[in-house]
């Protein structure tokens, strides 16, 4: 089993550049926003969208210069959006946790208030972030394309729709369609948008979007899985959140309905099917090849 590795210093000297500078009478729910994104996850998302994004990129010719600056605003606002989503599905009324990313939660630090508020400010600053970029950017309509999948992927129809339906039926039997359903939105919808969104920066026909699409509902689902798989056998110091929240909330997950074993199974079946995928995309794409395969047996 391996922890994820990736240089994550670009990404997160990214990040530090997006964030708004904390200043002004909003000051605390800026800090609690900042200090939320900047401890730091694995930036899977981020990192997945960049790779995907050079796959295209390399093939049509075109150097990092030209290209970095489009998909840079995207890179960042996934992880501010994956970061509010973290930070709401901690709070008291959803799985209630204290622990994320190794520190406590932000609710947990700032009070429910903020911990509501910093969520829904990254989610707009995210927004603001990706707006401001299209005007910018050097091919404008593959911009509008990109931020439309970014918002039809976080909200009702993807991350935010997923979590909905998760948390009404949390503590009701699930069967394999539902749960599914409810893996394949709140965590698939921004693992596909990732892809999709290098894809279609990267200068993608909309047939290969759709391959993205497809590689990230099965990385997505598989990811959840796993995820799974770890809150039942991993430790807190090394996922840096709580152990056992599933349970403690009575979710039905894979590993509830089908136990650690099929569960691996699938995770590693999903995962081949997604390297399987890739093949029809072009470029030189064993970094995210490899990448698929560390995140089967990640240990964090
Ligand atoms: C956690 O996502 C929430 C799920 C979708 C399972 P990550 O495992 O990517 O969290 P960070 O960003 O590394 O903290
Ligand atoms: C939630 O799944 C995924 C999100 C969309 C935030 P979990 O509730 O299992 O995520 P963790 O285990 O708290 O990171
Ligand atoms: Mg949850
Ligand atoms: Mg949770
Ligand atoms: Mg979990």
């Amino acid at each position: 089993m391996s922890a994820f590795q990736y240089n994550n210093s670009e990404i997160n000297q990214l990040l530090l550049e997006y964030l708004p500078k904390k200043k002004g009478l909003q000051e605390t729910v800026i800090r609690a926003m900042d200090e939320a994104v900047e401890n730091g996850g694995k930036r899977i998302r981020p990192i997945l969208m960049y790779e995907m994004c050079r796959c295209f990129a390399e093939t049509c010719g075109e150097e990092r210069e030209s290209w970095i600056g489009d998909i840079a605003p995207f890179m960042a606002a996934m992880e501010m959006i994956h970061t509010f989503s973290l930070i709401h599905d901690d709070l008291p009324c959803m799985d209630n946790d204290t622990l994320r990313r190794g520190k406590p939660t932000t609710w947990y630090t700032y009070g429910e208030d903020m911990g509501v508020l910093a969520g829904d400010a990254l989610m707009l600053e995210a927004m603001y972030i990706v707006g401001r970029c299209a005007a910018d950017s050097s091919d404008p309509s593959r911009a509008g394309e990109a931020i439309q999948i970014l918002g039809e992927k976080s909200g009702i129809r993807g991350m935010l729709g997923g979590q909905a339906v998760d948390v009404e039926q949390t503590g009701k039997p699930l069967n394999e369609e539902q749960l599914e359903f409810i893996y394949r939105l709140k965590t698939g919808a921004l693992i596909e948008a990732s892809l999709m969104i290098g894809a279609v920066i990267g200068g993608a026909t909309a047939r290969e979007a759709e391959i993205a699409e497809k590689i990230g509902t099965n990385v997505g689902i598989a990811f959840q899985i796993r995820d799974d798989i770890l809150d039942e056998i991993s430790t807190v110091e090394e996922l840096g959140k709580p152990i056992h929240s599933d349970e403690k909330n009575q979710k039905t997950t894979y590993v509830t309905l089908y136990g650690l074993e099929k569960a691996e199974a699938e995770v590693e079946r999903l995962s081949a099917e997604a390297e399987e995928l890739l093949e029809e995309l072009p470029g030189d794409k064993e970094t995210l090849k490899g990448l698929i395969h560390m995140l089967t047996d990640r240990t964090n």
